[in-house]
């Protein structure tokens, strides 16, 4: 059987969630629906408002800018993030990408993700020292900004305000080899070598500390 089967349960739980929200379109026939009615497939993990739920491991989502969600999606739809046997939250992640029927409704849903109001996030990890991060963070600001605010013309989202266990998540899966390996992922590929100047967790933990300290 096909790794994949494990996780077979998990999608066809979050499928039926969309059938029962009657998002799951079957026919052939759709027109581009509004980005705020394609969130409604989102909004099981991501939250209402975009907030994110901790629990499920969906990250805020709320106020990234529509380019950012776009190549996301975009990513999580032809297989270059989400792909990896062992990153259970990307392969979660990905059936839902397929929602939108075609680029066009990317765009919708990304546009209207991007008008969220960001929301503050408080604190979970314990024991990273801004101090020391702020030093190691001299690495990321050339692409993220010297406030965490990303640039646009690099692929580099902003970082500031998003939630700190997922920014150690990410780290942990570009350091693991889960995100930013297939050759074809230009822009993860860019991040994955940064994620290796990172010695372990301590020091992601004190860089992430010295982003928390950054105002979006
Ligand atoms: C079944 C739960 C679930 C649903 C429904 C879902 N997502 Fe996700 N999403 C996740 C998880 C889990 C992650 C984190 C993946 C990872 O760790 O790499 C994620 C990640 C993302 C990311 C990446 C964020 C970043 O900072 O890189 C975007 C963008 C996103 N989701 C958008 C959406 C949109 C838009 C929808 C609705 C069309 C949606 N998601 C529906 C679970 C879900
Ligand atoms: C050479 C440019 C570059 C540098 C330097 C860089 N990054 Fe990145 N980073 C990126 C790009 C591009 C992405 C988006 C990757 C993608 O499209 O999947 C990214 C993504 C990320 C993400 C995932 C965000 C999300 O919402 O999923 C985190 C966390 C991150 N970077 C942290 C850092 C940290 C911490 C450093 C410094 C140690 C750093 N980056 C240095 C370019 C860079």
């Amino acid at each position: 059987m096909p790794r994949t089967s494990n996780f077979a349960p998990l999608i066809v739980t979050a499928l039926a969630g969309l059938l029962a929200q009657g998002c799951v379109r079957p026919d052939g026939a759709h027109p581009t629906l509004p980005g705020q009615e394609l969130f409604r497939a989102c909004v099981a993990c991501h939250g209402t408002e975009g907030q994110g739920t901790p629990s499920v491991a969906a990250p805020p989502i709320a106020g990234l800018p529509a380019w950012y969600v776009e190549a996301q999606l975009g990513k999580f739809r032809s297989g270059l993030r989400g792909y990896h046997p062992d990153d259970a939250e990307g392969l979660r992640m990905r059936p839902m990408s397929r929602q939108m029927m075609d680029e066009a409704e990317v765009k919708a849903v990304s546009e209207y993700v991007s008008t969220l109001a960001l929301k503050p996030q408080a604190p979970t990890l314990t024991g990273g020292d801004a101090e020391k991060g702020k030093a190691a963070y001299g690495t990321c600001m050339a692409c993220h900004g010297d406030k965490g605010q990303g640039n646009p013309a690099l692929k580099a989202p902003p970082i500031a305000g998003q939630a700190d266990w997922y920014l150690l998540a990410q780290l942990q899966k570009f350091k693991g080899g889960l995100r930013g390996t297939n050759p074809a992922d230009v822009s993860g590929g860019q991040m994955r070598p940064m994620s290796l100047t990172l010695a372990d967790e301590q020091a992601m933990k004190n860089v992430i500390a010295h982003i928390g300290t950054l105002p979006r």
